[in-house]
């Protein structure tokens, strides 16, 4: 197909490479951005923004990937990847343009059969996440902000009283005493190892949030430890520089050098001892406050390390900043804690960051507008690099009507990163706030996803290693098929499984839906009005688990494999499994079992085909639910490892 760059300055001097396009080509990717998941025609400003509130018109937002994928009309795709982290234009009106501030710069062209292989590519050059842990897989629970301790407890109990699975209980910035991160306020937090230990005790992780403002108070260990060391972002005359933020007059770290990187991580291990599971790195565009640019002056001096470029003005290293940020944190967690996985979520990152920390998509309102963006948010994410994104269920900005409420955590609840989150003076926003109604709906959006727990964690690992996005786009299953290009209201988890939500109000829209066998599958909540309809596709097998309160309160077992059997009666998947936390995986300790089914005559056999890795299979038992065309079934068990039969009585299984 030969994809041909042309490289020329724009009349104000800014760098330009354009790649033109042949018609049929649909554009995808752009890192964060709000409005449909088909890119073609757009302009975006890659420039990391607080913005808070934003809209599909708003030019930046948190996160920069200078990055276009383009798939061609006969499902061939190549992608292009701007070497550059200056401010910089993407337009995608004719052709793929990138214009940039700062030095010329290279594209790098990666070139697939498939969409798919060019995603692969992208990541095996900047690099896949690591695997979580599992918990981080299950649900969160965010305000703005749960406090004092006792408060956030309560929350932790009222979700065990209610039997709504979760794993996760977020403390927003009020924890700390005035905003001064690394410490915990004396009043509402007096003892955070016995906060963390109790929550702990019922069974959930805890996450904190940690700002890069460092507020500039004489006497205070932190901000005393950047001025003594030299660690700070400066200004153009050489003085460090001071901004506004949460704490008033802050002082900024310079994480793009290695010693202040250094200095940062271990800022984390008193911080870690206290309990702390998860780290939540917020407002690290940087935001700064009452400036009209909200963030620093671009002539501000970064004393970078010679690797990353050297000394450079602010305009050059802003757009990393956040991911430098959380790439010091994540090695301050894990020097912390050897023993276990790091979890951080990031406000702000650039091409590449999703390695250090997963993503939210920030500020967004409680409106239909928003519950519509979140799910091409979240899969134009994934196209760009980062696969563990979600966003703010139920929206953060105001309160929102009650069935929005319902029908975001139906579908929000299997986005990769599952967050209920909302603002400081908006109304209560737990699963139970909105009456008995809507807690039923969240109570089986909720548990619905932990009966995916095993299928997800089998995609997160797929990530780890291929790069490919948990929730995909619809186009992945047919990538010639021109009707999919812009479907965005469905989604896919893995390849195969489909999610059909309802995303309008009045549930008119009408999703058009990939050609082929896809049987619809009855999952928890299964014809509940505000949970998605589930199909699954024939030939996959996908793996389920029972439903628990928290990742970590059972094994596997019994472990039900959902079949769908193709055309030739077959069937295919993978399970993935191991500790779920620490690093025994990397040696070994893991079970990855690919299960086959065959159809022969009336019966339907399925079996262990392959499996890999150390980890013995657990003594469990097996069920297999053998999908049969609208959405009939027949069932049967035994014990994993051992081939089960199931009979279809005579039902046969036809294609289609
Ligand atoms: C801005 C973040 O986007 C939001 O999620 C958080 O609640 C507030 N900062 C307060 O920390």
């Amino acid at each position: 197909a030969g994809v041909r760059p042309e490289f020329s300055r724009a009349e104000d001097g800014r760098f330009r490479v354009r790649v033109p396009v042949e018609a049929g080509t649909s554009l995808y990717g752009t890192g964060e951005v709000a409005g449909p998941l088909e890119r073609t025609g757009r302009r975006v400003v890659l420039w990391n923004s607080d913005s808070y509130g934003y809209t599909d018109e708003t030019p930046s937002l948190y996160q920069s990937h200078p990055w276009v994928l383009a798939v061609r009309a006969d499902g061939s795709a190549f992608g292009v990847l701007a070497d550059t982290t200056f401010r910089c234009e993407v337009d995608t009106g004719d052709g793929i343009a990138f214009t940039a501030e700062g030095p010329a710069f290279p594209v790098i062209v990666f070139e697939g059969q498939t969409p798919q292989e060019v995603i692969t590519r992208l990541t095996e050059y900047v690099g896949r996440i690591d695997l979580p842990p599992l918990w981080a897989l299950g649900y969160h629970q965010c305000r703005y902000s749960y406090y004092p301790d006792t408060r956030a407890l309560e929350v932790a109990r009222e979700f065990r009283a209610r039997d709504i699975p979760c794993d996760v209980i977020w403390h927003d910035i009020h924890y700390m005493e005035d905003y001064l991160v690394f410490t915990f306020h004396p009043e509402r937090f007096p003892d955070p190892t016995a906060h963390n230990a109790a929550l702990h005790e019922l069974g959930f992780k805890t996450v904190w949030m940690i700002d890069p403002g460092i507020g500039d108070r004489e006497g205070y260990f932190v901000r005393d430890q950047l001025l003594a060391g030299d660690h700070g972002v400066r200004t153009a005359a050489g003085e460090t520089y001071r901004g506004e933020v949460w704490p008033g007059w802050c002082v900024f770290p310079d994480f793009t050098r290695a010693e202040t990187r250094s200095w940062w991580a271990g800022l984390y291990a008193d911080f870690m001892a206290a309990g702390v599971d998860g780290v939540w790195n917020d407002m690290n565009e940087p935001a700064v406050f009452n400036v009209p640019s909200k963030t620093m002056p671009e002539d501000n001096v970064h004393r970078a390390d010679a690797a990353l470029g050297g000394e450079g003005p602010h305009a050059q290293y802003h757009n990393v900043y956040g991911m430098l940020m959380v790439r010091a944190s994540r090695e301050g967690i894990m020097a912390a804690n050897p023993e276990k996985r790091p979890f951080v979520l990031s406000r702000a990152n650039f091409m590449g960051g999703h390695r250090y920390a997963a993503m939210w998509t920030g500020d967004n309102v409680a409106s239909w507008q928003h519950l519509e963006w979140s799910v091409p948010m979240a899969l134009s994410m994934g196209l760009s690099g980062q696969p563990f994104a979600g966003p703010d269920i139920g929206g953060f900005i105001g309160d929102g009507d009650t069935e929005m409420y319902a029908r975001w955590m139906g579908f929000g609840a299997l986005l990769p990163f599952a967050r209920g989150h909302t603002d400081v003076n908006s109304r209560d926003k737990e699963p139970w706030s909105f009456g008995p109604e809507v807690e039923e709906a969240c109570r089986l959006a909720i548990r619905r996803r932990y009966e995916l727990l095993p299928h997800f964690y089998t995609l997160f690992r797929e990530a780890s290693v291929n790069g490919l996005p948990v929730a995909r786009p619809l186009f992945f299953d047919d990538p010639k098929d021109p009707a999919l290009r812009t479907e965005d209201d469905a989604f896919l988890l893995g390849s195969g499984l489909m999610v059909v939500p309802q995303l309008v109000p009045d549930r008119t829209r009408v999703p058009v839906l990939p050609k082929g066998i896809w049987r619809p599958v009855a999952l928890t909540g299964a014809g509940h009005p505000d949970l998605p309809e589930m199909y699954i596709k024939g030939g996959a097998i996908v793996p389920t688990g029972p439903i628990m309160e928290h990742t970590g309160e059972r094994p596997l077992d019994p472990l039900t494999l959902l079949v769908s059997l193709d055309e030739n009666g077959r069937a295919e998947g993978t399970l993935y499994e191991d500790a779920g936390e620490g690093h025994g995986h990397r040696a070994g300790d893991y079970l990855l079992t690919t299960y086959e089914a065959r159809r022969r005559g009336d019966r339907v056999e399925v079996r262990v085909k392959r499996a890999e890795g150390d980890r013995e299979r657990p003594e469990r038992e097996l069920r297999v639910r053998v999908i049969l065309d609208g959405g009939a079934e027949v069932a049967g068990s035994g014990r994993d490892g051992v081939p089960v039969v199931v009979g279809l009585g005579g039902r046969g299984c036809r294609p289609g």
